[in-house]
């Protein structure tokens, strides 16, 4: 949270910049307090730098949540998901934007800028960050993946 509201976090590779831009101005419309990490061009870049900057936000505790785009949202999602505490979720669709909250508590939205429009994302994005996790047998599984995250955290 900053100054009381909910904070995110984005980032993208070359291929996402310019749906960034578009999901960075619709949550500030929202109300979020937005952190852009980065790039600011569409000169190529390695989206594992970008996982990675958002990722650590999250799992630090400076963002609430963490937005991620790539060309199809599946580098970004492979490499958020190294991070302890992360749970990314690639939303390819409405139901996926509102199950990974409600049964997955995912943190981290990311998405596709070559696999779906500006306007699916942002629809998307908007039923994620409104639905809040659901609990009760889904928060057994969801603690299953942290004992797992701690697990292999002490064998590394
Ligand atoms: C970049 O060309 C592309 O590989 C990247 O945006 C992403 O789709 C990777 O998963």
């Amino acid at each position: 949270m900053k100054n009381g509201r909910r904070s995110v976090a984005i980032a993208s590779d070359h291929a996402g910049v310019e749906m960034k831009r578009h999901l960075l101005q619709a949550m500030e419309g929202w109300g979020y307090a937005v952190e852009d990490l980065g790039p600011r061009t569409a000169d190529s870049v390695d989206y594992p730098d970008y996982a990675e900057a958002v990722a650590l936000r999250v799992s630090g505790g400076q963002a609430d949540v963490g937005v991620l785009v790539c060309g199809t949202g599946i580098g970004m999602s492979i490499a958020a998901n190294k991070f302890s505490g992360v749970r990314a979720a690639l939303l390819y669709d409405d139901f996926a934007a509102k199950y990974a909250r409600l049964h997955n508590d995912a943190n981290v939205a990311v998405f596709g800028a070559r696999t779906m429009t500006e306007e699916a994302a942002t629809a998307r994005l908007g039923i994620f960050l409104a639905e809040s996790f659901e609990k009760g047998r889904h928060e057994r599984r969801v603690k299953k993946i942290v004992r797992i995250e701690k697990r292999l955290g002490q064998q590394a």
